[in-house]
């Protein structure tokens, strides 16, 4: 079913019972209008923490805080009737273990409204996702390139080539058999991202990794033109809106300086229209 017949958001189940069907579409939000965009064209919408990038300037997404999700979770879910909610996990808040994933999930559930949390990590992350999906919280996975660890990869690069594929193999099936009910595939090469695909019971949602993914995500700030501190090869700008921003702002502040702008129409007469003098 296409997200415009839908009715009322998806479960986690639903999306899981895609899997080889129609792709999965889906996008990161941040804010209560953009979400509402999307509710009518994705599945699922992800409050991920790129937001700490995006739209607060950090260097990466490591300085990104529960609270920083909550409020842009909570603004997420104003803007969404049909989409179901997906909220990240930030760094720090899951990996010491199952208890703590569990206290801060329950939160982020509890105060955003959020269907679903996600969290970044495989095999090493296996406890933890079935800790949750057994306490009521489904989780969906991340694996590949997991930004919250570029310490410890040495940066954005692409995961799972050569010998390193058997690794992420294990880890996207780790995942699958904890509960999650969908993977992220981040930067993987395609025909391991095919392989992967095609192995799991449970949707890939792609972004850098292959077209024949169960689903693709990108970041909404990305495919529209407004991030451009840099473009990973995997975004494709679909429009160019930071240009126009910055375009309008530059003519509002010429004819502000030239005092054209507020023109007539923009003002007030000293009388009301039809008022009686
Ligand atoms: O935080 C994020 O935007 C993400 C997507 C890139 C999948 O995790």
């Amino acid at each position: 079913m296409s997200a415009t017949a839908r009715k009322s958001a998806p479960l986690p189940d639903d999306i899981r019972a895609r899997k080889g069907g129609a792709p999965l579409v889906s996008l990161t939000a941040y804010t209560t209008p953009m979400a509402q965009m999307m509710d009518a064209h994705c599945d699922f919408v992800l409050v991920g923490d790129s937001v700490g990038m995006v739209l607060h300037g950090l260097p990466s997404t490591l300085g990104v805080t529960m609270e920083m999700m909550i409020l842009h979770a909570q603004a997420v879910k104003r803007g969404l009737d049909r989409a179901m909610m997906v909220v990240d996990m930030p760094f720090g808040s899951y990996e010491e273990g199952p208890q703590q994933a569990f206290r801060n999930a329950a939160r982020l559930m509890a105060e955003t409204g959020a269907g679903a949390v996600k969290l970044e990590g495989g095999e090493s992350m296996a406890e933890t996702i079935a800790f949750l999906t057994a306490r009521g919280i489904p989780v969906m996975a991340h694996v590949g390139l997991t930004p919250q660890s570029i310490n410890t990869l040495g940066g954005y690069k692409v995961q799972g080539r050569g010998a390193a594929g058997d690794r992420l193999m294990a880890d996207a099936h780790a995942v699958a058999g904890a509960g999650a009910f969908a993977v992220v595939l981040e930067k993987v090469p395609q025909g391991l991202a095919d392989r992967v695909t095609g192995e799991l019971p449970i949707p890939t949602i792609g972004i850098g990794a292959s077209a024949g993914c169960d689903g693709q995500i990108l970041v909404v700030d990305d495919m529209l033109g407004l991030f451009t501190a840099f473009k990973p090869k995997f975004v494709k700008r679909y429009a160019s809106l930071g240009e126009q921003a910055e375009a309008a702002i530059a003519a509002y502040a010429a004819e502000v300086r030239a005092r054209t702008f507020p023109a007539d129409e923009h003002v007030f007469a000293d009388t009301a229209p039809g008022a009686k003098p």
